[in-house]
Order: C-alpha cells, then structure tokens, then sequence
C-alpha cells in the first residue's frame, strides 16, 4: 500500500495505477460515459473518508476492491465543510490505526493530505451545489455541502476514478454529489453502499464517539424511529405528515433525545412530501440531538411493487 501526501505524488501514483493487467476486461462504461481501456487500462475505485475510520468505511473498501482493479482511499479532515462553531478541530483522528485498517484491507494507494496540499495559497474557487443542498443538513449547516461539492470535484478531478463509494448514512451528500456528476458531466459512476449498523442498530458514525456512556441507550431512538416509520409504510401508510408523526412520536418519548427534524422526502431532490408516491417511494431521515452530539439516520422507503 502506497501512502501519499501531496497533489503531484498522488497524481503519479495514481498514474502508476494504471500499469498492470487489464482484469476487468474492454472498456468501462460508466454514467453513461465510456473511458477506453486501452492495453492495461485498470478500473480505479476511490473511497473518500475523513478518516477515523470504522466498519462502515471498511464495507466501502470491500466493495471498491470488488468491483474495480485498484482501490484509492483519501484521509483528509476537511475544513471547508465544516462550519465556524462545528467541531473541526475536536473531530477524531488516528492516522496510524486508519493505515494500518486499510493495509489490512488490501487498498492500494491512500491520500493523506495537509491543508495547504488540497487548498494551496490563494486557493479561491469553490463548487456551490443547488436546491438539494438547502433542505436538511444544509439548511443547518449553511456551506457544509459547498465543501463537499468542492473537495469531491478536486478528489474526482486528482483520482480520476471509475466508481466512487459513499456510505448511505449521509443520504443528502449522496444525493447531492449524484446531481454534482449529472451536471458537470463527469465519468465516475456513484455507488451507495447501504448504512452499517452497530448490533442494537445504531448506524456507525466516526462522530459516535462523542456519545456520552449514558446516552448510549438513548441513541438507539433514531433507529427504533426508521423502523417504526418503515412498518407503517410496508403496511400501506402513505401519508407523509402521517410518517413523519411517527418518526417523531418515538423520539420525543425518549427524555435524552431532542428533535432536529424528521422527514419523509422525494428521494431525489429531498423536498417534502405531501403524499409518497407508492412507484417512487421517499427517504425517510432524522437528526436528533441525544446530550452532546447531532446524530443523522434515514431509511429508504422503497417504492411498493
Ligand atoms: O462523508 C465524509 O466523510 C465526507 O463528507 C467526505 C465525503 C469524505 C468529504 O470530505
């Protein structure tokens, strides 16, 4: 495994990729998009993290691995999507055990970039995302998905991959880098990989860490909320406002836990819904603070045959 900091190593070792043989087999077609494969053209697959990493991004790494001929892996706490009071300096990091998880793992080149390799001196343009960042997490955190739109342009643009891997659990950043490769055009197919969860179901988080020990029980209520919601729904309940009572009558009984918002949306462009169109189905999303820390879950309500 290759480890690489700055923008010209990883453009060489990203390079240094493409020899070798050619087991996909013919061109990749992706998004619409063919790259032609040439001799010993090798398909990339490219696992954005920002680290701390656990055994959702893992489940990433084994699909990438699956699915392509070479996996990248980019580490980089990135400041421009978080907010002036959010917790960038307080977010976890441990670089060693996140190489030492991703040697294990078989990855073959992972970027660890500083600050100044991906935002150098002067650095002064920016991807601003539409409408599908404004609803949810971006109207709370005001230029949080602007940073997302910008590092995942620079990541798409240096690792030029042929699929990229996003955890579900962040279903509105999925949504958003989707509209992202649609209107820019770009050649990477965006792959969803479902949400993992710890044995009682709450949804793995690099942020779980904030949860206070006695809080921990309080936090299975997001989870305890989508299912309760995903009941009603498989059982025919296709009233929106209905479902998004139940995903909030769950949590207001539970004392530790506040309500941010609960939503049954257009998975698509994550407007609210007034009634779910049983073809299209919704996505299903919560954030609720439980003592310190915001947690985010979701489920998709999958449309019914
Ligand atoms: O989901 C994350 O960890 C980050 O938002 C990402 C996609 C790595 C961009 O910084």
């Amino acid at each position: 495994m290759k480890v690489v900091t700055t923008r010209e190593e990883l453009r060489t070792a990203r390079a240094e990729l493409e020899v070798g043989p050619d087991t996909a087999g013919g061109d990749i077609t992706v998004a619409g998009a063919a790259r032609p494969s040439g001799v010993g053209r090798r398909s990339v697959g490219l696992v954005p993290t920002m680290g701390f990493l656990h055994e959702g991004h893992l489940s990433l790494v084994r699909r990438a691995r699956e699915e392509n001929d070479a996996t990248v892996v980019s580490i980089f706490v990135n400041p421009t999507q978080f907010g002036p009071s959010e917790d960038l300096e307080a977010y976890p990091r441990d670089l060693d055990h996140d190489l030492a998880l991703l040697d294990g793992a078989g990855v073959d080149l992972v970027w660890t970039p500083q600050v100044e390799d991906v935002y150098p001196a002067g650095f002064d343009t920016y991807v601003t995302p539409g409408g599908v960042a404004d609803v949810l997490e971006g109207a709370r955190r005001p230029g949080h998905f602007r940073g997302v739109a910008t590092i995942i342009s620079i990541l798409f643009h240096l690792c030029a991959p042929d699929r990229a891997y996003f955890g579900q659990k962040d279903a509105q950043q999925v949504a958003v880098i989707r509209q992202l490769v649609r209107d820019l055009g770009l050649p990477v197919e965006i792959v969803a990989c479902p949400i993992v969860r710890e044995p009682d179901g709450l949804a793995m988080s690099s942020r779980n860490t904030y949860l206070a020990a006695a809080d921990r029980p309080a936090a299975l209520v997001l989870s305890r909320a989508l299912q309760a919601a995903g009941r009603a729904w498989a059982d025919g309940e296709g009233d929106a406002e209905a479902l998004r009572t139940i995903l909030r009558d769950v949590i207001t009984a539970e004392p530790r836990a506040v309500v941010d918002y609960v939503s049954v949306a257009d998975p698509r462009t994550l407007a609210e819904l007034t009634a779910v169109d049983p073809a299209v189905g919704a996505l299903a999303s919560l954030a609720v603070r439980v003592g310190a820390p915001r947690l985010i879950d979701n489920l998709v309500l999958a449309p019914r045959a």
